[in-house]
């Protein structure tokens, strides 16, 4: 007789481990429903069966109300469901690691680790494999597996617990643990599970996936938990975001407790004692790479010592104690045969390889990037000679690289091989898209088109920006909408503002309206109108990210909006500042703000034609202040300090670092700004001002008893 599933037992006859799994199957399906019904159009339950998964979620509500989700679907009021998987804003920021590609950078690292400590004894280390798969954020309370999210862009995940549920490796429930536990580690596909995947895929007539990374991606982001739980994933623990209590004191015992509590980690995880052993196990692991029978792109160093970790802390994306050293990219041969010319969003004209297909590992290749006209005609930067001074001409065999997930690149040329009639190219100084100048500025390494708004392809570039995921993330305006509505005829999106007047406009057109193109029907129109609607409230970091100012990326937009909170305190300091001014001085005292990006937003903000672009915008919207990243309780949060003289017990860089995290401003002079100064033995002249100001000076020690550690 079939065992009966989860999902045709009575709600009654559920125990309650098959009713969170059941919670979690309900879930993912009526978010498909959704997803289906509002963002595809295309709804596939019936409303009756549809009614029937909502009452029988409600009904195991009922019966366990303890185990009713974050993103209960009773809880929902019929709204559009985001990509179909709800989101999950990460406690603690899941962050990237900065990559290391020769023994130099790993030594480069021991040493910047040691100087920021102020230390010249030896420092241990862990090194493990670097999992080539996705990464997952697992979060336990009071030992039960309550929440599992995607990296998403390191602030918000995806939410994927229905589908993480159905992974064999990891725990649902784990016992001795903290009572707040999040697990971060990696979802990956062996080689073997691949290959057998890959042939299913064939018999059934499906796309294989290019590589068990793909695969695996492909197979959590399923909105069906069954097809996840049908696909063989896998799971290595490596890191913790939030955590009630600590794992250990070390890197290594911290692992070691998660193996402890059930979760696999990988075997080939060992100390360091300095930076030549770790180099001594990157050989030997890269020596066993082929026979793991997984992916792997490099090895991971970590500092050991958890108070160490502490100290060193983050820059914006990447902890300081920590590195990837990846192994060298995988390469192949193939014709050139065509070099495009693509102009992005700042005009930037970007010469693209057509290449004949080639698989460069396990990849099929067809574009690669050329960088810009230096590196065709074989110069670098300065001038000098890159590949021995060849340059590469269409019909050339070429050298393809990726490292990665990076876009492939072309690398070297041989031209024994090449036919001799082949012409060395000629890069465009006009823009094929507009006929305006391309010009490079001094020091550029960019020809840029200097066309700006009436560039039509800087225009479409600049409005997919802005619809883009991190900017306005319209549901159902991506890039393809972007391009059909900027070449429309009757309703076209020339400007993000006329993103904001489509409904109007629409209402006004009796006889061109939307739902009467291809494509469109009444409730699509309404939808994407309802997706417009809702983002006119939009958070001051949004807005600025994706206005798209060159040098501006989402890191530096929440700096910014972080730092002025409202649009217009942005507006009138971007408005006026220019080098020298106190607004200029204000902008580049920003931690992460220099004066190229603040070159570039104050060109845009202070030119006649893009602010009248921006300006239509901000008509259109309301812009949600953002609050500061201070910690609340800290007591420097808000003031404006300056370290002076010389710090004994803490690099300036920890000082820095620390000062910032605390949420204070770290400003190079005093000024009247300057809130305290921090005097270390042979303070001078900033002392002295200081002194002058009236401002109060505290020495080393009262600074270290201010940021808590005697
Ligand atoms: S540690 C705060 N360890 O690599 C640092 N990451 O390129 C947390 N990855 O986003 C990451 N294997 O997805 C760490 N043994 C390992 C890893 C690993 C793979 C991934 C992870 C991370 C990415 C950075």
């Amino acid at each position: 007789m079939a065992t009966k599933s989860t999902h045709d037992l009575a709600v009654d006859a559920l125990s309650e481990d098959a009713a969170q799994l059941e919670l979690a199957r309900l879930g993912a399906e009526i978010a498909a429903a959704n997803l289906a019904y509002h963002a595809k159009d295309a709804p596939d339950l019936s409303d009756a069966d549809y009614d029937r998964l909502k009452q029988r979620n409600a009904a195991i509500e009922a019966r366990f109300p303890a185990l009713k989700r974050a993103d209960s679907p009773s809880e929902m009021i019929g709204a559009p469901v985001g990509s179909g998987f709800g989101k999950i804003a990460h406690s603690i920021r899941m962050l990237s690691l900065e990559n290391a590609f020769s023994d130099q950078d790993v030594f480069d690292f021991d040493e910047r680790i040691h100087k920021f400590l102020g230390r010249d004894d030896a420092i241990t280390f862990t090194a493990e494999p670097k999992i080539d798969g996705l990464s997952l954020s697992l979060r336990y309370e009071a030992g039960r597996l309550v929440q599992a999210a995607t990296r998403g862009d390191g602030e918000t995940g995806e939410d994927v617990t229905a589908n993480v549920l159905t992974i064999p490796d990891i725990p649902r429930r784990i016992v001795g643990a903290p009572d707040v536990l999040e697990v971060r580690g990696e979802v990956y596909m062996s080689h073997a599970d691949f290959a057998a995947l890959n042939l299913k895929q064939g018999e059934q007539g499906e796309k294989p996936f290019a590589n068990p990374r793909n695969a695996a991606a492909g197979s959590l982001r399923q909105l069906d938990p069954a097809i996840t739980a049908s696909r063989p994933l896998r799971h290595f623990a490596y890191a913790w975001g939030e955590l009630s209590a600590p794992l250990g004191d070390t890197q290594k015992a911290a692992i070691g407790r998660l193996g402890d509590l059930g979760f696999q980690v990988n075997p080939l995880t060992v100390l360091c004692a300095n930076a030549g052993d770790l180099l001594e196990h990157y050989r030997r692991i890269e020596a066993q790479r082929a026979t793991l029978g997984y992916d792997i792109d490099g090895v991971v160093y970590k500092v050991n010592d958890l108070a160490l970790q502490t100290r060193l802390g983050f820059r914006s994306t990447t902890p300081r104690w920590a590195i990837a050293h990846k192994f060298p990219a995988e390469l192949a041969w193939t014709r050139l045969l065509a070099i495009d010319i693509q102009v992005g969003r700042t005009g930037a004209l970007s010469p693209v390889a057509r290449l004949q297909p080639v698989t460069v590992g396990g990849v099929v290749v067809s574009n690669a990037t050329l960088h810009n006209e230096d590196y065709i005609a074989g110069r670098d930067a300065k001038g000098g000679p890159i590949r021995d001074g060849k340059d590469i001409r269409v019909g050339d065999w070429v050298q393809v690289y990726r490292a990665g997930d990076v876009i492939p690149k072309v690398a070297d040329v041989d031209i024994s091989k090449r036919n001799p009639d082949a012409q060395a190219f000629v890069f465009p100084q006009i823009c094929q898209e507009c006929d305006s100048p391309a010009v490079r500025e001094d020091g550029d390494a960019v020809r840029r088109c200097t066309g700006g708004l009436i560039c039509p392809a800087q225009a479409v570039e600049r409005l997919k920006h802005f619809v883009s995921r991190a900017a306005f993330d319209i549901e159902g305006l991506g890039a393809k909408q972007i391009e059909l509505f900027f070449n429309d005829a009757d309703m076209p999106v020339k400007t993000p503002a006329d993103i904001f007047t489509l409904a109007s406009r629409d209402a006004q057109n009796h006889l061109k309206r939307l739902k009467n193109r291809d494509g469109f029907g009444d409730k699509s129109v309404s939808n994407l109108f309802a997706a417009i609607e809702a983002k006119r409230d939009i958070p001051l970091d949004r807005l600025i990210f994706a206005l798209g100012f060159r040098h501006i990326g989402e890191q530096a937009a929440g700096l910014l909006a972080r730092h002025y909170t409202t649009w217009s305190a942005f507006e009138a300091a971007a408005s006026i500042a220019a080098p020298g001014n106190p607004q200029w001085q204000e902008l580049i005292t920003i931690g992460g703000v220099g004066d190229v990006m603040a070159g570039s937003l104050t060109m845009a903000m202070q030119n006649p034609a893009e602010r009248r672009a921006i300006d239509a915008l901000v008509a259109e919207l309301r812009v949600q202040p953002v609050a500061p990243r201070a910690a609340a309780n800290s007591p420097v949060a808000g003031l404006t300090l300056v370290f002076t003289g010389t710090l004994e017990k803490m690099s300036r860089a920890e000082a820095k670092a620390r000062a910032e995290a605390m949420g204070a401003k770290v400003a190079g002079s005093v000024s009247a700004k300057t809130d305290l100064v921090i005097a270390g033995p042979g303070a001078g002249s900033k002392a002295k001002a200081a002194e002058a100001l009236g401002i109060r000076i505290i020495d080393e020690d009262a600074w270290l008893a201010l940021a808590g550690s005697t």
